[in-house]
């Protein structure tokens, strides 16, 4: 590792001493002057609702310029993730006891678009070293109720699009893809969102491509867009262009409020035209630190095969607790304490929460338990080793490096380093004080 500052002889933060230095970032989210003259100009004119493409021309460009993006395909803008991956499951038909293969190392929207639909998540455990769904345990959870495999782009690594995809189309599934924290990322040559059926992404402030609160639902089906839209938009008082006959008699105002607005649409063009020069500057930054950190003995990024590139909406990486001789909350703390952000993203297997046991449930009412109790399932102790192995000791850092930040991975490498070399101490303090209870952000 480098040794930009030589610190390793001095005393820990956490244990009293001088810290490296915060790490600090790039401003973000960021918005162009010209995306600003473009929100007032819409406020303005008091474009104030959110209606489809047919009524606004921001919109419309939204979606255009989405869909370029993503080869062409149909490109629906939404009010958050959540609402482009419920859309995508209401686009698929997917509701009512209808089975979806997922991960249990997810933000908890990835699964509530689920059970918004009263459709039934089936976890499966996840890759150690990325924590990306396994396509084996995936095929393995098939049954005949099983509708489709719900993958998720974690962190920015891309699920295993091509694998995941071989075997949706061998057991005549859909696949759905979440691509919230992966605009822009690849896999064999294919961006994330363009093998699914479907795939919602999140545009909230803090993902690689920022809005306000938004999200898009990309699918190559057309009807899939149009039945999505319905969930989301009342057809019936603003009919879009096109909208098709046969779905006509199902138009009513029991939808959600799930449209992008005018606002947001354009901030979503106006990101798209600078999504690939801060993709690249993420991943540079990415390659630097993966660099720095070779020589460290309890930090490993994870290793990404041939054409796998990742956005690092957050970066991972593995802990060896083993190795370390201390706990991963002990070592976050230290790292935190020197000045960089260090804490567990996942925490706890996303079957483990509460409001999925109906079994004897007290909290406040949910509406997906009816649903869950009447497909007999139960997600209390389930195994997950790998996924339990992760929430346990991966150590996730911000990474919104947009811009050159090269003296900040430096900073990071130089934190790590210090803390490694007085790991004697900290096992010390470990054993006398007790491990940290948490790594929180
Ligand atoms: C993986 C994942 N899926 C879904 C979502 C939901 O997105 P939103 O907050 O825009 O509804 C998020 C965002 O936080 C996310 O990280």
């Amino acid at each position: 590792m480098s040794n930009t500052l030589a610190p390793a002889a001095s005393q820990l933060a956490f244990l009293g001493g001088t810290p490296v230095g915060e790490v600090t970032y790039s401003k973000f989210p960021q918005f162009s002057p010209r995306a600003i003259e473009r929100v007032v100009e819409v406020l303005k004119a008091g474009k104030a609702i959110g209606l489809g493409r047919f009524h606004s021309p921001e919109i419309e460009e939204a979606e255009l310029t989405i869909s370029r993006y993503h080869g062409g395909r149909e490109v629906l803008a939404c009010s958050s993730g959540h609402a482009a991956l419920q859309g995508a499951l209401a686009g698929l038909e997917i509701a009512c006891g209808d089975e979806v293969i997922t991960t249990p190392y997810t933000w908890g929207a990835s699964i509530s678009c689920i059970l918004h639909q009263n459709a039934i998540p089936v976890f499966v455990d996840v890759e150690a070293d990325t924590g990306v769904i396994d396509p084996a345990k995936v095929e393995a959870a098939i049954t005949p109720r099983t509708k489709a495999i719900l993958a998720v782009h974690i962190f920015g690594q891309p699920a295993n699009l091509q694998k995941l995809r071989a075997i949706a189309d061998k057991h005549g599934i859909y696949l759905i893809e979440d691509g919230s924290q992966a605009h822009g990322a690849e896999i064999g040559g294919v961006k994330v969102g363009n093998v699914g059926d479907a795939a919602g992404f999140s545009c909230m402030g803090g993902k690689v491509l920022p809005t306000t609160e938004a999200g898009y639902l990309v699918t190559p089906k057309k009807d899939v867009f149009w039945k999505a839209a319905m969930i989301g938009q009342h057809m019936g008082r603003s009919p879009e262009k096109d909208f098709p006959d046969d779905l006509r008699p199902w138009v009513d105002s029991l939808v959600y409020t799930y449209r992008v607005t005018p606002l947001n649409a354009v901030l979503l063009t106006e990101q798209f035209g600078v999504i690939d020069s801060w993709v690249a500057e993420r991943r540079r930054h990415a390659d630097m630190f993966r660099k720095k950190i070779a020589g460290s003995r309890f930090l490993k990024l994870p290793n990404y095969a041939e054409g796998v590139k990742p956005v690092y909406h957050l970066l991972t990486m593995n802990f060896d607790a083993a190795a370390a001789g201390v706990s991963r909350n002990t070592f976050a703390a230290a790292l935190k304490a020197e000045g960089m952000l260090a804490f567990g993203y996942v925490p706890s297997p996303i079957p483990d929460w509460k409001r999925l046991h109906w079994q004897g449930y007290e909290g406040p009412k949910v509406s997906w338990l009816a649903a869950l109790e009447k497909a007999g399932v139960d997600y209390r102790n389930m195994a997950l080793p790998n996924c339990r192995h992760r929430v346990a000791n991966s150590i996730e850092t911000r990474f919104d490096f947009i811009d050159d930040r090269t003296d900040m991975i430096n900073r990071m490498a130089t934190i790590i380093e210090k803390v490694e070399s007085n790991i004697d101490a900290l096992r010390e303090r470990e054993r006398t004080h007790g491990a940290v209870a948490a790594a929180k952000r």
